[in-house]
């Protein structure tokens, strides 16, 4: 019973917080925005772009309501993703076998769901090496249509990298190779980069960690959570693919919250002030993560490229689509329940104000608490950050409607007519990433990571809330196999796939 009482009490402490969080669109006040952590850093300090220029808000006025959520009660379910079988003994060898082809799931236990599946699971196998592994996928195609495999964080060399600028996409029954070598530790992911907007969606998703036994908490055993939604039919189940002016706009919000592929909701026992990590992931096609854990103490370790300098506690964290988090979460009193939940934000003119949605249940036994989990101050020296040169980019991320058709634009143009960058191998740039849109979009870079002006710590994708500005530098790396065409777009998919997606080639 106490621990019933602490878990109604925490819900309505995090109910209490939403209003800080989700910020309105007209709510101007610089900052605000970026107050939601992770996923909108770099925003504060840059001047706020006019908030009316070139955007019609009355053309969302009457997009149709978002789904309602499908109840979900907490219940007791397996949190753990299969690994990948090691075919090959060579222990600095990585190497597994990976087809996609249609599968049944249970994404509510007792309904089955058909879907496109890695290796007939939702989200795929965790494919798990260490830092200076070679990995070797050997990948087939089931489905009935063509795809490929991006390795989303992952400095691949650019053959590998899966999409359409560097490899035809691999045919129906056909077979192709992936390999590449584990360059830096952390928590990646992979999905398709063919009409991801449907492919994602379909269930094509799977988590990349990267282990480096000398990174101080290696001994931290950690669990992923990869975060995604479905909109399914309540009656039965099947995917709804239904489109409309929303879905267009706005991206695809499902009705149905997964974390590793099951409902969401998942209730584990654990003993007060024991410390759970966690390596989340965004793998929604449109859902934003807004993250806090009542009832429990939240540490973030680390990003999309392995451990910050040093933990950073946090109430809240925004997790956008492609987003990773590397936290650490423990109940803070025995006997109570705490729950990692998703809360709204608002990354548009009302969408992502669904209701609030628990993903995790950590139920605390009566034992005493543990003793506070320290972790070390520093986890990771920085390197100085190589200085950016030449003339810093302004890349202007815009919406049209024309007739009934919506376009995203980049610079005026939308995917295949977006001019392609031209940057050097070796060199670091500035990027000044300017939302002249009312909704945010998740902006992602294959192949090197950047810095967030004024951040110490190394992305590859990053929020760009509405009518914001934020400006990165890339470092584009000159390791093996580098030089050639990289995409960058929005993660929002259905953005990416209606137009805002575009190329640098890098030599
Ligand atoms: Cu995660 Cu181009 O994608
Ligand atoms: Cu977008």
């Amino acid at each position: 019973m106490t621990g019933r009482c602490a878990a109604v009490l925490s819900c309505s402490l995090a109910l209490l917080l939403v209003g800080a969080f989700g910020c309105g669109s007209d709510d101007s006040a610089p900052g605000q925005h970026g107050d939601a952590g992770l996923g909108a850093a770099g925003a504060a300090g840059e001047p706020a772009v006019d908030p009316h220029a070139g955007h019609t808000p009355d053309a969302h006025a009457k997009l149709p309501a978002a789904p309602p959520m499908l109840a979900v009660e907490p219940w007791q379910g397996e949190l753990a993703i299969p690994s990948f079988d090691d075919e090959d003994d060579d222990a600095a060898t990585v190497e597994v076998s990976l087809t996609a082809a249609l599968a049944d799931v249970e994404y509510v236990p007792g309904q089955s769901t058909t879907v496109w599946a890695y290796n007939g699971t939702v989200p795929g196998p965790v494919l798990r090496a260490r830092v200076g592994d070679r990995i070797v996928v050997h990948f087939t195609n089931m489905l009935p249509e063509a795809t490929t495999i991006h390795w989303h964080g992952v400095r691949v060399p650019e053959a590998m990298d899966g999409t359409s600028a560097v490899q035809s996409a691999v045919r129906p029954g056909a077979s192709f190779d992936y390999a590449f070598t584990a360059l830096d530790a952390g928590t990646f992911w992979y999905h398709p980069h063919v009409r991801s907007d449907v492919q994602v969606e379909q269930g094509l998703y799977g988590a990349i960690v990267i282990e480096d036994a000398s990174e101080p908490l290696a001994e931290l055993p950690s669990e992923v959570l990869v975060l995604s939604d479905v909109l399914v039919d309540p009656e039965t189940y099947a995917l709804d693919a239904t489109t409309d002016e929303r879905v267009t706009m706005m991206g695809r919000e499902g009705n149905l919250v997964l974390v590793n592929g099951r409902r969401s909701g998942i209730e584990s026992s654990v003993r007060a002030g024991e410390p759970r990590r966690f390596r989340i992931i965004n793998a929604a096609s449109a859902r934003f993560f807004g993250l806090m854990a009542p009832g429990a103490t939240m540490l973030r370790l680390g990003g999309d490229r392995g451990l910050l300098e040093a933990p950073e506690p946090l109430d809240r964290l925004l997790l956008v689509n492609g987003e990773r988090a590397d936290v650490v979460v423990w109940v803070n009193a025995p006997s109570t329940t705490a729950s990692l939940r998703a809360v709204p934000y608002e990354r548009a003119l009302g969408a992502g104000m669904t209701e609030e949605v628990a993903l995790v249940y950590l139920a605390a036994t009566d034992e005493s608490a543990l003793p506070t989990f320290e972790p070390p101050a520093t986890l990771t020296k920085m390197a100085p950050a190589p200085a950016a040169s030449g003339t810093p980019r302004t890349l202007e991320l815009d919406e049209q409607t024309v007739g009934d058709e919506v376009r995203f634009l980049i610079n005026g143009a939308a995917n295949p007519d977006i001019p392609t960058l031209e940057a050097t191998l070796g060199a670091s740039e500035t990027w000044k990433i300017v939302n002249r849109s009312s909704m945010d979009h998740p902006f992602h870079l294959h192949g090197f990571f950047f810095l967030p002006a004024g951040q110490r710590e190394w992305k590859d994708t990053i929020n760009i809330p509405g009518q914001r500005t934020v400006t990165v530098m890339p470092h584009f790396d000159a390791r093996d196999g580098a030089a050639g065409s990289w995409m960058y777009h929005c993660h929002i998919l259905g953005h990416a796939e209606g137009g805002m997606m575009a190329e640098v080639d890098v030599q």
